[in-house]
């Protein structure tokens, strides 16, 4: 049977981790668009009506061409009256057809509300109607409710978990910072609380407030739980804006038919942009949602700070680090020509981010690079650091472009400081910008063979002064933040340090032994200079199995450096490798620095 009630296709979508569109119809043409954009997607839809629009039409009328609009429909469909206030009125239409109902109590008190709500349910009960509550306060306008910028609430966890217990609704609406109608500034929404209360609810999460929001947003909230999402403003812009359109295109027509068949693909359209991705049939997943090694033009990296927060949202991803290479991570970012603090704007697309450093160790050997994240980048002691390294790298990177042009690969410090048609710094050059120059120049295939020749061949080699690893776990503890082993198995089997040859997993031992707190296990070895024999799988086992009880952090990251703006080879992705969000959220170490 397609005419449903909502429990039937929520029940579904929360345990298969999607979202069902429910879209306030205002007449018989957007209800039929609906269904039909609905039917052609092969996804179940929820047919929500706002009690003015059932005014307007008479409760017994509405039902009367409602109902067999669904009654033919191929997939499931639910008719769901949206924020009712009133609880007679909320009885007459469960009594006329209803499927669903909302009784909205939001602007009660909590006790009033509780006991209104159960009344509603013990009468839904009775008919096999499913009902939604809600609580706290959703911005703008939708109906007669109207509550103003600013007096907007997020529910509160402890009277969701009473309300819950006590009505024992099949829907909750919690507010967590959505708005009915057009958002007008930043969207500033509470993941943390809407995930809280989604692990604390014994039914399904509905998001209000759907048109605007943007698809990261949608992901994340989804991830966490949000099994129903409301779209009113949007049917309604596709609706007048279709009619606009079709009159401003046609004037001289005077033909109701094609009119109504043109803006009811407008609206078949907007419904079924939304239904694709509530489904997420055409959702790309990261393997990961946690991604803590990523780099952008700060360092080596091609996309800007703001770019590679866009894209990690754009991927649902939960947790990035940004870890560019022996810089000071930013504070500030540019975005849209304004300097916004950089993890207040990443909240806002539903990331988090950690600023982090990735330093290069130990002089003699190569590939020993240590992420530490969590630390106070404002103490002197790792601004010191980073005085001294720079300095090192200015020296040694103009060396090796005068030793690679005396050996017949000629790149002059002017290319270096201009690459890409961006001017910078000596202080903001990157070992692999040479490397890069090296592969569009002829002289290496790629990035990485560059880098292996230099590496391999001792003439070329170039050796820079670099800090010691024990010596950046000590700073990172000391301005309070964590230090993990990035792509161990990058580093040689025997590697020289101070003079003498060790194997690396002593070297590892040492590095636990002056108080390591992770190590990388999850990286994209299939797309590096790494050589060996394991796959990233087997990388993964081996280092689980050897560092478990060794170090607090098993980590994992892409060593994301947006390569598709430069090659279409070994193209690495935000969250390609990381780890797990639940994995985060139960570390200990990592949800510290999180704070
Ligand atoms: P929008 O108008 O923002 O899409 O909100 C819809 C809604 O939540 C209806 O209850």
């Amino acid at each position: 049977m397609s005419y449903v009630n909502m429990k039937s296709i929520l029940t579904d979508a929360r345990k298969n981790r999607y979202a069902v569109g429910a879209f306030n119809i205002v007449n018989y043409l957007t209800a039929k668009a609906a269904v039909e954009g609905a039917e052609e997607l092969n996804q179940n839809i929820i047919l929500q009506t706002s009690v003015k629009t059932v005014k307007a039409f008479g409760v017994i009328e509405m039902m009367s061409w409602l109902k067999p609009i669904v009654e033919e429909a191929k997939v499931k469909v639910a008719i769901h009256l949206d924020h009712s206030t009133d609880v007679a009125f909320t009885k007459t239409c469960i009594d006329a057809g209803w499927s669903s109902v909302m009784y909205d109590g939001s602007k009660l008190p909590l006790l009033e509300n509780i006991a209104n709500t159960k009344e509603i349910v013990a009468y839904a009960q009775k008919f096999d109607v499913t009902v939604e509550g809600e609580l706290g306060a959703i911005v703008g306008v939708e109906d007669d409710i109207y509550v103003k910028e600013g007096e907007g609430a997020h529910a509160r966890l402890e009277d969701c978990k009473v309300f819950l217990s006590e009505t024992k609704v099949d829907a909750f609406a919690p507010a967590i910072g959505t708005a009915h109608g057009v958002y007008k500034g930043e969207i500033n929404l509470d993941y943390d609380l809407f995930e809280t209360i989604n692990s604390n609810s014994p039914c399904p999460l509905v998001l209000h407030g759907g048109t605007g929001l943007t698809d990261g947003m949608f992901y994340r909230l989804i991830d966490l739980g949000a099994a129903k999402v409301n779209i009113s403003t949007a049917v309604k812009i596709a609706y007048c804006q279709g009619m606009k359109d079709y009159m401003e295109q046609n004037p001289k027509q005077n033909n109701p038919l094609k009119l109504d068949a043109y803006v009811k693909e407008q609206v078949k359209k907007m419904v079924q942009e939304h239904i694709r991705f509530f489904s997420l049939s055409d959702r790309k997943r990261p393997n990961y949602e946690v991604d803590l090694h990523c780099h952008t033009t700060r360092s080596d990296g091609s996309d800007t700070p703001k770019e590679l927060i866009d894209k990690a949202s754009s991927l649902g991803m939960c947790v990035i680090a940004m870890t560019d290479h022996d810089v000071l991570p930013a504070d500030k970012i540019e975005v849209n020509g304004i300097m916004v603090d950089m993890t207040a704007y990443a909240k806002t697309k539903g990331v988090k981010v950690l600023p982090g450093i990735e330093f290069s160790c130990e002089t003699q050997a190569e590939d020993v690079h240590l992420v530490v994240l969590g630390c106070d980048y404002s103490d002197d002691k790792i601004r010191e650091m980073n005085k001294k390294i720079v300095e090192s790298k200015i020296h040694t990177y103009r060396e090796l472009t005068e030793v690679l042009t005396k050996k017949g690969f000629p790149i002059t410090w002017d290319e270096v400081l201009n690459y890409g048609g961006i001017p910078r710094k000596s202080e903001d050059v990157q070992k692999k910008i040479i490397f890069n120059l090296m592969a569009e120049k002829g002289y290496v295939e790629t990035w990485s063979d560059g880098k292996l020749l230099c590496r391999n061949n001792p003439e070329y080699s170039v050796k820079r002064q670099k800090p010691k690893a024990v010596d950046i776990i000590k700073l990172a503890h000391e301005t309070g933040g964590i230090c993990i082993l990035a792509h161990p198995y990058l580093i040689d089997e025997t590697i020289k340090i101070d003079e003498k040859k060790i194997s690396r997993d002593e070297f590892i031992e040492s590095l636990i032994e002056a108080g390591l707190d992770g190590i990388e296990a999850s990286y994209t070895y299939d797309k590096t200079t790494y050589h060996g024999k394991l796959t990233k799988n087997e990388i993964i086992e081996k280092i689980k199995e050897m560092y478990t009880d060794k170090v607090a952090i098993i980590s994992g990251g892409s060593d994301y450096h947006a390569d598709y703006k430069k090659t279409s080879k070994n193209i690495r992705e935000v969250g390609e490798c990381g780890i797990s969000y639940d994995y985060f959220k139960n570390n200990a170490c990592l949800s510290a620095i999180a704070k």
